[in-house]
């Protein structure tokens, strides 16, 4: 009989079993996925374990100290943190095509890791958080756009670790329940949907670094509205993009030219359709006058009230 506690022990057994005291690497993201992964596995062998932190430049407000918090500190893991903003952004430069943007940021993802890894002796094992649905998406004929949109086993064939992925018979869901099991805290554990490319596809077309900053911003004031307002729980995602666009405004008695901010928000059961969220105006009112004021170069707001189809979660 199934139950998340026989789960845990049977997991547990089976991951002590393969491993025996050689060592576990893995990627850690600070999303739910990899996080549950890391936690399981850290439950079973302690500090055989060892994760690798990217931060990519293209993550959100006070998302990598958080991560870092979380689990090098909270958890006591043995986690290694990569700063490679600039390398991420170097290769980002004069680069405005989306899914370029997107094979360029997993790439770069890939190189990092490598880089780090090789630097590493006698790990044989990598711990990925691949669920049930990513393994039943991978086995459609499209396959690689699938597997370049999610990230999914996005490993260069020269990497000679043996695979380890404890989650791959379980739902979103389920992964959620045993995050929450394993002491995960519920900012993990309920953490909205965020794509691996982050940011870089939140500012449409090049990405700078001034063009980052407004999206981390305004997106940091979203989600503390969001969070005040009581609707984190309700809402699949909120986040707000930058359209490479500007327009006129008036700010005291001078006109301005400066840029637009758009707000996302979607309710949905799986993130395949959703619908926009219906976040009430003062709500509205509040995000949006407090991103015009406190963020430089912003001064307008739009709420997208597309549904997917025909839209995308994502803007690009
Ligand atoms: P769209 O925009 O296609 O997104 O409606 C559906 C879900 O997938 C996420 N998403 C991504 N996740 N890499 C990821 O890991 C990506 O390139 C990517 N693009 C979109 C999106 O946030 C939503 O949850």
């Amino acid at each position: 009989n199934w139950s998340m506690k026989n789960f845990i022990d049977d997991e547990v057994a089976k991951i002590r079993d393969i491993v025996g005291d050689r060592q576990v690497l893995c990627a850690l993201s600070g999303g739910v996925d990899s996080s549950v992964v890391a936690a399981l596995i850290q439950k079973a062998i302690g500090d055989q374990l060892l994760c690798i932190f990217v931060d990519n430049g293209l993550l959100r407000k006070d998302e990598a100290e958080s991560v870092m918090e979380t689990f090098s500190v909270g958890f006591n893991m043995r986690v290694i943190k990569v700063d490679a903003a600039q390398r991420f952004l170097d290769k980002l430069k004069g680069v405005s095509d989306p899914e370029q943007k997107r094979k360029i940021i997993g790439n770069e993802f890939i190189y990092v890791f490598q880089d780090e890894a090789n630097s590493l002796k006698g790990v044989d094992f990598l711990a990925q958080g691949t669920l049930y649905t990513d393994v039943i998406e991978s086995g459609t004929l499209t396959a690689q756009t699938i597997k370049s949109h999610h990230n999914v086993g996005g490993l260069p064939e020269d990497m000679t670790f043996e695979l380890i992925e404890p989650l791959n018979t379980l739902f979103k869901d389920e992964v959620r329940a045993l995050g929450s099991q394993l002491g995960l805290p519920d900012e993990i554990v309920w953490r909205q949907p965020f794509p691996g490319p982050g940011l870089g596809i939140r500012v449409l077309g090049e990405v700078t670094e001034d063009k980052l900053k407004i999206v981390r911003d305004s997106d940091a004031i979203l989600r503390e509205e969001i969070k005040k307002a009581g609707l984190d729980r309700d809402i699949w995602q909120y986040f707000t993009a930058l359209p490479n666009m500007r327009s006129v405004g008036v700010m005291g008695d001078a006109r301005t030219y400066d840029y637009t901010v758009g707000v996302r928000a979607v309710t949905s059961i799986d993130g395949m359709t959703s619908d926009w969220a219906r976040i009430p105006w003062d709500v509205l009112e509040v995000i949006s006058s407090r991103i015009v004021n406190e963020v430089d170069h912003v001064n307008r707001v739009v709420y997208d009230i597309t549904s997917k189809p025909p839209a995308t979660i994502e803007w690009e």
